[in-house]
């Protein structure tokens, strides 16, 4: 009898993850390296951030704390709602995890039953089908191309719903796109949500904050008031606040989905790390000029690694409305053989021959269910985009 769970045989470890791990371990060993491959900004957390949780420790907040959130925090992320969202929400409507990504993993697991599928428009975020099934449920990937600029269309949605969906997850601005929908895109979406009473509405709203141009950042509870009851409008601090490494996400929702999370929470890790949760009351509560900064500094690389890209050999690289990744199209590389003698017949060779030929780590478009494509993280110092790209340029030139 196998010791591993069956479970696992259904998962894998996240690619994003390990692309990381193989850039980090090829420049230890003295490779010149850029990576282009994480999902985190390069800034350092703001001080006023960093002094908050250095006050927590000072003053002994350094004990458990209520399981899903201190009340100072479920208070600020009401605020941050009504006033970012228009969004109204009472204290038992929000929960607070260890990471975006807990709390997406909790309401997974605590809702899905054999058999029921949620729909996952692709490219997405490498740990959406992978948390469905260790949920038990069925992911149902929805791909959408280059043509409708990475969306999914209302018709597309209405013909994936049958009587076994129970979720729709919603992702805008993208990880791994980019694309962000607008008002009149999302109101589409939810007025085919509406004839379906069943489906529920994951939004991961996670790059809310990193919109570039004149784009209006929505969330589908804002847009469908009649959707509100059967929405769970999921954030966190890890890229507005530069946070990552702090570990602090949060979602809000009907009472009794919010609750059904806590149990799940209360049962495996308990509360996320008080500091960090005192630190995250301070990036809500505290100022919020660092988000304009920010994005100024990442659309000026959006434009910059766009229009580079765009001039490598066989990529076609669309121009995305947010957070900090491009996800250009390789096909007009596929079937050729790079200058080091690599054959290029899946976006994982290229990405693959990038890495060993040029010392440029990107992950790969079959990772995210949408081929095929590679995804860039711009999220580097504009030195480094400028080279990464020129190598880039270089090799796709160098195809033959
Ligand atoms: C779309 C999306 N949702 C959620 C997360 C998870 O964020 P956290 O680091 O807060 O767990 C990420 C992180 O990469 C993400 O890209």
């Amino acid at each position: 009898m196998p010791f591993i769970s069956d479970t696992l045989a259904r998962v894998k470890p996240s690619p994003t993850i390990a692309v990381t791990n193989k850039a980090r371990e090829l420049k230890a060993s003295g490779k010149d390296v850029i990576g282009l491959g994480a999902g985190e900004p390069d800034f350092d957390t703001p001080d006023n951030i960093k002094a908050a949780a250095k006050r927590a420790i000072d003053e002994g907040k350094t004990k458990y704390t209520a399981v899903d959130g201190i009340p100072e925090l479920k208070e600020a992320i009401c605020r941050k709602f009504a006033r970012e969202n228009a969004l109204t929400y009472q204290p038992n409507q929000i929960t607070v995890g260890t990471g975006g990504k807990q709390t997406l993993y909790n309401a997974l697991m605590a809702t899905l039953n054999p058999g029921d599928e949620v729909i996952i428009p692709a490219p997405y975020w490498v740990s959406y089908p992978d948390m469905v099934l260790l949920a038990g449920g069925t992911p149902v990937a929805v791909e959408c191309g280059i043509d409708t600029n990475f969306k999914l269309t209302p018709a597309q949605l209405e013909a994936a719903i049958t009587p076994k969906t129970k979720w729709f997850i919603f992702n805008s601005p993208s990880n791994p796109t980019g694309a962000g929908y607008s008002r009149s895109e999302l109101k589409a979406l939810t007025d085919v949500l509406m004839k379906h009473p069943q489906v529920w509405v994951m939004s991961d709203d996670m790059y809310e904050h990193l919109v570039f141009d004149d784009f209006e950042f929505v969330s589908p509870a804002q847009v469908e008031p009649g959707l509100y009851d059967r929405t769970l409008t999921c954030n966190g601090v890890s890229k507005a606040y530069a946070m990552t490494g702090w570990r602090i996400g949060y979602a809000a929702g009907p009472v009794e989905l919010i609750k059904a999370m806590g149990t799940i929470q209360s049962q495996s890790t308990s509360n996320p790390c008080s500091i960090a949760q005192y630190a995250a009351v301070e990036a809500l509560n505290g100022p919020q000029d660092f988000l304009a900064e920010n994005k100024k500094t990442f659309q000026r690389r959006r434009d910059l690694v766009v229009s580079m890209l765009n001039q490598a050999k066989g990529l076609t690289c669309p121009r995305p409305e947010g957070a900090f990744y491009v996800y250009p199209d390789i096909s007009g590389c596929i079937g050729k053989t790079s200058a080091g003698g690599a054959t290029i017949d899946s976006d994982e060779a290229f990405a693959t021959a990038l890495l060993e030929e040029t010392g440029v780590a990107v992950v790969f478009g079959a990772a995210f269910g949408l081929s095929p494509n590679f995804r860039v993280s711009y999220a580097t110092s504009d030195e480094a985009l400028e080279e990464a790209c020129s190598r880039i340029q270089r090799f796709c030139a160098g195809l033959k």
